[in-house]
């Protein structure tokens, strides 16, 4: 008994990136903004977190990108357990999270350049490294300009660059698309996608553009008031909702709030 339960938490942490058991997180201010939260993402899934503003997404993302601590409960990243690891959990994720500061005095070039030297890339593969990624988020004609000149939607695009500076195989994305014109989301999806498909990426995706998560993702889980509602794949939440009818996510997630959460 012992035995397979032990296989079977082994067969987990092996396949699963993400492993999240019971997080719980109340602010100081008495908001309990995770009740009880548990989620696995295995290696290679690209997962979204959807819910309405203020449903706990972002504190999720902050607790498991180490950015914030959890009061109780506990999550691995590839294996990795923050307390003794986070260093090392920081060297493996790549994250694009709403509140990023920037420094708005430093140039698009700078900016990656230094980002890269804090993952100890040597100067000559840093420097390239920027220009790639200049390159990839067609911020050519911004590189020499300082972040805090920078449009809200170039502002996001190195947001993003800067997340995968250091190549992670685990990216988190906070709402990464606020505010970049259709031209630029596109670029940036097939940036991602790539990386997903082609390196095996694990994609770990909030965003209020469901038709996004409708096209890119294939497992999600619906967040409502710090508590988990819906765990499963896309496909399954639609057909939970209407099983007669295919629906668009969009319409799928509005006829469940509408009748769950009002
Ligand atoms: N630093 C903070 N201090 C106090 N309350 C916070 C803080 N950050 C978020 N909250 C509250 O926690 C809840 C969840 O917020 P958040 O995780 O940002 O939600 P989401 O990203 O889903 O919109 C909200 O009620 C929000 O007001
Ligand atoms: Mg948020």
């Amino acid at each position: 008994m012992l035995l397979s339960y032990f296989c079977h938490s082994i067969i987990l942490i092996m396949i699963s990136e993400i492993i999240i058991g019971n997080v719980c997180k109340k602010y100081p201010n008495g908001i309990e903004a995770l009740k009880d939260v548990s989620l696995e993402i295995s290696k290679g899934q690209f997962f979204t977190l959807l819910g309405p503003n203020g449903a706990g997404k972002s504190t999720l993302v902050r607790i498991l990108t180490t950015l914030a601590r959890k009061d109780s409960g506990h999550f691995l990243i590839a294996g990795l357990h923050p307390d003794p690891d986070y260093r090392k959990i920081q060297k493996l994720i790549g994250v694009a999270s709403q509140d990023n500061e920037i420094d708005p005095a430093g140039t698009v070039e700078n900016l990656l350049i230094f980002q890269a030297r804090l993952f100890r890339i040597p100067v000559k593969d840093a420097t390239q490294r920027a220009g790639v990624l200049i390159k990839l988020f067609e911020l050519g004609n911004e590189c020499r300009k300082k972040a805090g000149e920078l449009s809200g939607g170039n502002k996001r695009r190195l947001h993003c660059a800067l997340a995968l500076v250091h190549k992670p195989q685990v990216l988190f994305l906070d709402e990464p698309t606020v505010g970049m014109d259709p031209l630029a989301r596109a670029n940036f999806w097939e940036i991602i996608t790539q990386m997903n498909r082609a390196e095996n990426v694990t994609v770990f995706l909030t965003t209020q553009y469901l038709e996004e998560a409708d096209r890119y993702a294939s497992n999600m889980a619906l967040i409502n008031e710090g508590k988990i509602c819906y765990n499963g794949t896309i496909a399954g939440f639609k057909k939970m909702v209407n099983p007669d009818r295919a629906l668009s996510l969009d319409d799928a997630y509005l006829k469940y709030i509408k009748t769950n959460h009002r």
